[in-house]
């Protein structure tokens, strides 16, 4: 059975779409086994504890204020996972970015979901900046990806799903991050369909 931790900082929204497609039975055999935080008042925590789900808090604050590196805390927080018996890991909207200290221990098996499409307005407030870019006439629509994170690269690596989300005239920056927000909680589940449950059943079958 498939164990995955989802790291989160936030809200949870994409966290509940997760949560939920398991309740339903719309990721058969998928097990979340932690959900982590780097912020201890993130609501998604609230969220797990819900379902039952372990929550773990992993602050950076205390690595920085007594000096140990970055490559520290991701090493700290890879270690965190293998106690859970991790495989996989969904960033949910974690502001982090990793590092290779995290990452060598989760090869081709970290999804993250972002808030446009590949190239285009990578790291925070991806919605505010795409909706701005179409205020200036640069661009008419933007999107949602979901992709596996083999490096370092902000928001970058092999795309595993992608959708077109249309901005239009009447749009408010709240009515735009609804729209995109509707596309991510159905974009991340199936994307953690195609990669994870495809993966383990090609497993059982080779
Ligand atoms: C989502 O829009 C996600 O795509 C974004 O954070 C939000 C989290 O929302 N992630 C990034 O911008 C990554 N660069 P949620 O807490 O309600 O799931």
């Amino acid at each position: 059975m498939p164990r995955i931790a989802v790291l989160i900082s936030g809200f949870g929204s994409n966290l509940q779409a997760i949560i939920d497609a398991v309740a339903e039975g719309r990721l058969p055999g998928v097990a979340i086994a932690v959900v982590v935080s780097n912020r201890r008042d993130a609501y998604g925590l609230e969220r797990a504890r819900r379902a039952g789900i372990p929550t773990e808090y992993h602050p950076l604050k205390p690595y920085r204020d007594t000096g140990r590196t970055r490559q520290e805390y991701d090493a700290d927080l890879a270690a965190l996972l293998k106690r859970y018996n991790v495989e996989w890991v969904v960033l949910a909207g974690w502001m982090h970015v990793l590092s290779n200290a995290f990452l060598q221990h989760f090869p081709n098996r970290v999804i993250n979901l972002h808030p446009a499409l590949p190239g285009m307005f990578p790291g925070t407030g991806a919605i505010r900046r795409a909706f701005e870019a179409y205020q200036r006439g640069e661009i008419d629509h933007t999107g949602v990806m979901v992709h596996l994170v083999p490096d370092e690269a902000v928001d970058a690596g092999p795309v595993i799903l992608q959708e077109t989300v249309p901005i239009y005239p009447d749009d408010t920056l709240e009515t735009l991050e609804e729209r995109i927000h509707q596309v991510e909680h159905r974009l991340l589940v199936e994307a953690i369909r195609k990669t994870v449950l495809e993966h383990s059943q090609s497993q059982e079958e080779g």
